[in-house]
């Protein structure tokens, strides 16, 4: 039902904590499932240099957090916010349909934290 990347994903997650100095913070939740994730960015110079991730989720969840931070670390903000909830399903070699609207989560939350993180800059003049 999972591929092998779901399952790696999931038993090995990447990037798993919080980011104390974290300059974006993005939090989202699941409203079919209940559950939650929040993503932490430290963004350097529009790179996102560090990113983790603490999800209150199922399998999933998990796996695709894990897959979005692996994708972001080293972007600019501008191609983090172009990932989209399919293109981390498609890294993961898919997911099975019923599982796809926990997918959401990974791209939601990320896009969540860039936007926190540009709000918080001096409007340049
Ligand atoms: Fe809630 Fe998967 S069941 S995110």
């Amino acid at each position: 039902m999972y591929t092998e990347k779901v399952m790696d994903h999931f038993s090995n997650p990447r990037n798993v904590g919080e980011i104390p100095d974290a300059n974006g913070i993005g939090e989202v939740g699941n409203a079919k499932c209940g559950d939650i994730m929040r993503i932490y960015l430290k963004v350097k110079d529009n790179v996102i240099e560090d990113v983790k991730f603490k999800t209150f989720g199922c399998g999933a969840a998990i796996a695709t957090s894990s897959m979005v931070t692996e994708m972001v670390i080293g972007k600019t903000l501008e191609d983090a916010l172009e990932i989209s909830n399919q293109a981390v399903a498609e890294a993961l070699g898919g997911l099975p349909p019923a599982k796809m609207h926990c997918s959401n989560l990974a791209a939601d939350a990320l896009h969540e934290a860039i936007k926190d993180y540009m709000s918080k800059q001096p409007k340049e003049a």
